[in-house]
């Protein structure tokens, strides 16, 4: 009896300390940790879907994924296991001349000059204190700064229901 009053207690401290303790990366207001790196080989990984942005992007995209991404996506596994990392590349959305030329109107859209690349690293430990994901943005290879990339999070958070994942896979 005694011991359960104890154990009780020992382990009531133990979730105050964890409420109180703050989460990874956001101690003293420190910003959360994303990605600075971009990850070796993406452009060799599978395609899981494509998406084309209109207004003022107008941007073409495919989301890439590496294998345990792409094996997560095919069997809808979620969430989606430590190691997953999704890349989405992103093009200006061009009408092709070459093509239009052959259709003899404008109808041919392709992939023009990239525009920035987005990476989601899972790393539950690392990016706790952003859902487990690691964001990364890249323009000409250089990240996005702390400040632009506080901006990632709180978007994706909104689809939380297939853990922060947007993009669906394309059979
Ligand atoms: C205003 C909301 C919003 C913000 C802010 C945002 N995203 Fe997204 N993101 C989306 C939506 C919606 C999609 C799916 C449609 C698409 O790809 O265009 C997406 C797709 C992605 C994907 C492909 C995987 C997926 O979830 O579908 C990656 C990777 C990604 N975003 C990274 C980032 C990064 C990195 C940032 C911060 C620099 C960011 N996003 C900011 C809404 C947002």
């Amino acid at each position: 009896m005694k011991y359960t009053i104890l154990l009780v207690a020992a382990a009531t401290m133990a979730g105050l300390v964890g409420l109180i303790a703050p989460a990874p990366g956001h101690a003293d207001g420190e910003p959360a940790p994303y990605v600075t790196e971009i990850p070796q080989g993406y452009r060799d990984w599978k395609w899981i879907s494509s998406a084309h942005e209109a207004g003022n992007l107008n941007s073409l995209g495919a989301v890439l994924g590496n294998d345990v991404a792409f094996n997560a996506f095919r069997e809808g596994k979620l969430p989606y296991p430590d190691g997953t990392i999704i890349a989405a590349l992103h093009y200006r959305n061009i009408p092709s001349e070459e093509n239009n030329k052959i259709f003899g109107r404008v109808q041919s859209f392709v992939p023009g000059p990239p525009t920035n690349i987005q990476f989601m690293i899972k790393d539950s430990t690392k990016y706790a204190a952003t859902g487990g994901w690691g964001f990364g943005h890249f323009q000409d290879g250089k990240p996005g700064d702390a400040a632009f990339m506080k901006s990632c999070f709180p978007c994706h958070e909104k689809t939380k229901a297939t853990d922060l994942v947007f993009t669906h896979y394309a059979p």
